[in-house]
Formats: structure tokens, sequence, C-alpha cells
């Protein structure tokens, strides 16, 4: 099985557990805060994707965030030690886990694969509305088997953006509020539904012009940032500079509002850069 199938084949053993979890009991526990939770479902998936693609790529490493502490100190230094690996496989396994608490309808499974620390391939599957998005390097990216490509919008008065609203509370969520402030009154409208995975996949297929945020881990962004280039999207970090797995504050849009953003981000201070 080539590597993308596997990662297919592993987000969506994943993502049909979660769907049956849903509307269960789940046992949830606080990581950092009581803004950062987890439940034994997210584990029982990274348990499923690392036990599928070990079975076929039993020298690839992953990066998997149930795997890692709590925090964004061990989340750079997991990064870290794993950088120079061959093959990464990088898993969120449920991205929006919030959501998945409190069965809101919107998270998913986030795969991403590099090699020698590129991006190469990302699957990202929404078992709800049953969407699998796939990006190979190269070669495109698509929903359900169609092409996808980002929308057209040129200006900010008619994009639809979104953002989130990280875990840590004091530093990036301030730092994102500002940024909302100041784009909420110049874009057409603002969405922040939880799931940085999918946001980026709906930037890839058009559905929304652009996303930011602050202090993401690797695991939220590596599927869905080459989801967005491979559809003809531009990613950077918050600064404008281009996107690598260590990138932790992310713009990724259409391409033609990218400048116009990311001058707003700098000129209200919310780029996540200034302190
Ligand atoms: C979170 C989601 C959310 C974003 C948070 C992430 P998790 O991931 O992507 O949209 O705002 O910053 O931590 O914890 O649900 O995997
Ligand atoms: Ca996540
Ligand atoms: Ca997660």
């Amino acid at each position: 099985m080539s590597l993308l199938d596997v990662a297919v084949k592993a987000a969506k053993q994943a993502g049909n557990l979660m769907e049956k979890r849903m509307d269960t009991d789940k046992r949830v526990n606080y990581k950092t805060s009581s803004h950062d939770l987890v439940t034994e479902v997210d584990q029982e998936c990274e348990k499923i994707i690392r036990e599928t693609l070990q079975a076929s790529y039993p020298d690839h490493q992953v990066l998997g965030e149930e795997g890692v502490e709590a925090g964004s100190e061990a989340s750079r230094a997991a990064l870290e030690a794993a950088r120079e690996a061959e093959y990464l496989w990088i898993i969120d396994p449920i991205d929006g886990t919030t959501n998945f608490v409190h069965r809101f309808p919107f998270f998913c499974v986030s795969i991403g694969i590099a090699h020698q620390g590129e991006i190469i391939a990302g699957v990202i599957f929404d078992p709800v509305q049953n969407e699998l998005f796939v990006a190979e390097k190269g070669k495109g990216a698509t929903l359900n088997g169609e092409r996808i490509r980002v929308s057209q919008e040129k200006t900010l008065e008619t994009s639809l953006l979104a953002t989130g609203f990280p875990a840590g509370i004091r530093e990036a969520r301030q730092v994102n509020i500002n940024g909302i402030l100041e784009l909420g009154t110049k874009c057409r409208n603002i969405r922040t539904a939880g799931s940085a995975a999918l946001h980026l996949a709906y930037v890839a297929s058009g559905r929304l012009t652009g996303f930011w945020e602050i202090d993401l881990n690797a695991w939220d962004l590596a599927a869905g940032a080459l989801l967005v280039k491979e559809a003809g999207g531009r990613v950077t970090d918050t600064t404008g500079q281009p996107y690598h797995i260590g990138v932790r504050n992310i713009l990724a849009t259409n391409g033609l509002i990218h400048d116009s953003v990311q001058r707003t981000l700098k000129d209200v201070k919310a780029t996540g850069f200034e302190s």
C-alpha cells in the first residue's frame, strides 16, 4: 500500500471510532487547563492510527499529539527530536476535541507525512460530513476524490476568514482577539469553528478565504498546510515567512488576500511574534 493509502485507511478507522463515540459518555481530562481537553477516544484514535501505519511502515517515526506531554514547550521539544527523521508521520487523532466533548459536530483526524522535514502528503477526514481531504506534494488536492481549489476573493471586504482560540488563554488568545477586533470590521465575516485542521481544509476547498491562528502545534497544521498549497493557496507564518513544520503562528489564504491579512495582523500587533 502507498503512503497515502495507509494514511487514508488509518484516518477512516479513527474517524469511524470518533463518530461512533460522539454521542456516548466520555472520560474528559484536563491537559494544561480546563481549556485544554483530552478524552480516552483521542488516545484510542491515536493508537489505531499508529498501529495501522506501523504495520506497513515499521521504520517510520511518529509524532502524535497524545504521545507528547501537554504544553507548548514539550511540543516544540518533541518536534525538534523528531525533525530529522527520514519519514515522520505527524498525527492529530482528533482535531477539535472541545467540539467532540460538547457534541458540536466539527472535528477531524489530521495526518501529515514529512520526508526529511518536508510535508509530502496530508489527509484530513471529517467523519461527521464523511469528507476526506487528501493532498500529495506536486499532485494537487482533492475532496472525496474531486479536485479542489482555493477561492477567488480579491479583497478583505469579500473574504470569509477563520481563526481559533488556542489553549493558552493568557497570551495566545489575547493576541488572536486583537486580530479579530481589527479583521472583524474589515472582512465579510469571521468563523471560529474549533478545528484548525478543518479550517485549513476549508481554505483549500474554497469555503473559507483564509485562516490564521497563533500558537498551534505541528500536528494541527501539517496536513492542512499542504492541502492549501496544493489547492493553489499560500501558507506562511503570520509575518509572511514560508511555512515549515516548526511554524506555530499560521496564515493560510487563497493567496490573493494574503498580504492584506498579514499587514493588518502586523499593524495591530497580532502576529504572535511581538513579545
Ligand atoms: C485545537 C483545535 C482548535 C484550536 C486549538 C487547537 P485540539 O486542537 O485545532 O481549533 O483553536 O488551538 O489546540 O486540542 O482539539 O487537537
Ligand atoms: Ca489539534
Ligand atoms: Ca487533538
